[in-house]
């Protein structure tokens, strides 16, 4: 078995804590045991990109005991828990000298050049019987395998790589190379991957941007379940999910007492509603910017003020951005912020906050106070700022990300809509989909025992009343929850 991970003899420990995790995944575990004897997913070949954390791990171990085979990298250089990435390679029934799980590559603090050397790695399944084999799913977050496939397809098309000079950063130029090495190597290696491939589950908002943006250019080249939008998902972990991780990962990484400070959130969606409750909740004074006027409005009648960040920045304490927007904090705002002042972000890439930016010669001096805590220093006024996890999402990378039970909800529909397309291909032509919604309404129905919840049951005359069945779905498509 090929694989790349930090260090094998953490296996223990990421199988304890897997043990542990499996018991808080009540949505998980009932999938193994509904589908476990059928295995839909046997002859699938999963390429998963997602943050490879304990949480994970339930979720990969559960898409092998429904009969596929996985290859696994993690979406972000700094979110593989190494003792899970451990696990999850030894597997169940292997040991450190013998691994018997599932390739992974991943570990924390992978350079951007071993990071898309591991994608690369879930997509190519090597030689078989002397024919090459590649994945035929995909289960990524953020949508960086797919498009890096995309990419590849374009390229091939082309007969060229986009020209090195074309990048517009520092992480696209290294994509670009990776482009030329295997266009040098083989003029139709990704035209053979994205045959292959069966379709997409795509975790977040900002993948599922990019997969509608595909579809709408024509350039999707296979069909796509937007998972992130099932209500289960987007509701419960972008929203509940951040209101846990968000103060973890600002703890974890400054130990700086949140009470009574002035707290910034950009973006009132739903990671922000829950970034904003999270520090509430630890009693700061909550400001939120928003572009939207529903979700500025929103803000306003939950009692936060919402204001622009120029108007706040000299008073912040903390910013966090949740926009999956770029640019959201420049440079020049960060100058203007108090000295010591955290700035962190929670949404998918680096960009929300101009990073590129502050490492330009000159701007700014840097320092590591431990890994992902840096503080920049600024010359002209000697001020510093505090930034975590070099820009990228601080919840998985000064912590451990969101709790099992809220991953549950998200990776059960993960493992229901790689069911639906693996299985039903005639039902879904080239296109993005959300799950049906009484899938959806199945997810949180496996939740609910766990916390003691009781249903009410509908009766046959109020189902009639309301025109709907008295076993769901109890909402049209257009409720919004
Ligand atoms: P969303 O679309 O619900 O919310 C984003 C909000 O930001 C929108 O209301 C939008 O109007 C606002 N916005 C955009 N540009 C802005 C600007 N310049 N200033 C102020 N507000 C602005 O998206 P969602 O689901 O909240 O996701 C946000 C980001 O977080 C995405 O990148 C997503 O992939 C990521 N995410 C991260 C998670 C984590 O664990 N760290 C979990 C789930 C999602």
């Amino acid at each position: 078995m090929d694989y790349k991970v930090a260090d094998l003899s953490l296996a223990d420990y990421g199988r304890t804590e897997i043990t542990l995790a499996e018991h808080e995944m009540p949505g998980l575990v009932a999938m193994r045991e509904r589908y476990g004897k059928d295995k839909p997913l046997r002859g699938a070949r999963v390429a998963g990109s997602l943050h490879m954390t304990i949480q994970t791990a339930v979720l990969i171990e559960t898409l092998v005991d429904l009969g596929a085979e996985v290859r696994w990298a993690s979406c972000n250089i700094f979110s593989t828990q190494d003792h899970a990435a451990a696990a999850v390679v030894v597997g169940r029934d292997g040991t450190p000298e013998d691994p018997q799980g599932v390739p992974v590559f991943a570990w924390k603090g992978e350079s951007l050049q071993e990071y898309w050397w591991c994608t690369q790695q879930i997509l190519d399944w090597g030689v078989v019987d002397g024919e090459n084999v590649f994945a035929n799913m995909i289960l990524d977050d953020g949508g960086d395998a797919t498009m890096l496939v995309h990419l590849g397809v374009e390229a091939e098309k082309k007969g060229e790589a986009p020209a090195l000079d074309s990048a517009k950063s520092a992480e696209q130029r290294i994509v670009f190379e990776v482009l030329q090495a295997s266009l040098a190597a083989s003029k139709d290696r990704w035209t053979q991957v994205a045959a292959e491939i069966r379709g997409v589950t795509e975790e977040t908002t900002t993948g599922v941007h990019r997969l509608y943006e595909m579809m709408r250019e024509g350039s999707l080249l296979f069909p796509a379940i937007n998972v992130n939008d099932s209500v289960t998902k987007s509701k419960f972990d972008n929203k509940y999910g951040c209101r846990h991780s968000l103060i973890d990962g600002i703890n974890r990484a400054t130990d700086v007492l949140i009470g009574g400070k002035v707290a910034v959130v950009c973006g009132y969606g739903d990671v922000g509603k829950g970034s904003a409750e999270s520090l509430r909740g630890q009693g700061a004074r909550v400001v939120v910017t928003e572009i939207d006027p529903i979700c500025a409005l929103q803000a306003a009648m939950d009692g936060y003020q919402v204001t622009t960040l120029d108007d706040v920045i000299g008073q912040a304490d903390i910013i966090v951005t949740a926009t999956g927007n770029r640019d959201v904090v420049t440079v020049e705002q960060m100058k203007q912020m108090k000295h010591q002042a955290i700035i962190a972000n929670i949404g998918h890439f680096d960009n929300e906050i101009d990073m590129a930016g502050l490492e330009a010669d000159g701007v700014a001096s840097r320092k590591t106070v431990k890994p992902q805590v840096d503080v920049w220093t600024f010359p002209e006024t000697q001020k510093s700022i505090i930034v975590l996890s070099e820009g990228r999402l601080t919840n998985l990378g000064n912590a451990t990300g969101h709790p099992s039970f809220v991953m549950s909800n998200s990776f059960t529909n993960q493992v229901l809509a790689q069911i639906e397309i693996f299985t039903k291909p005639q039902d879904y032509p080239v296109g993005v989909y959300v799950l049906p919604k009484h899938l959806d309404e199945e997810v949180a129905r496996l939740h609910l025992g766990a916390l003691g919840v009781k249903l009410t049951t509908l009766s046959d005359d109020q189902a009639a009343y309301l025109g709907i069945p008295t076993s769901g779905p109890y909402k049209s498509d257009e409720y919004r929850y």
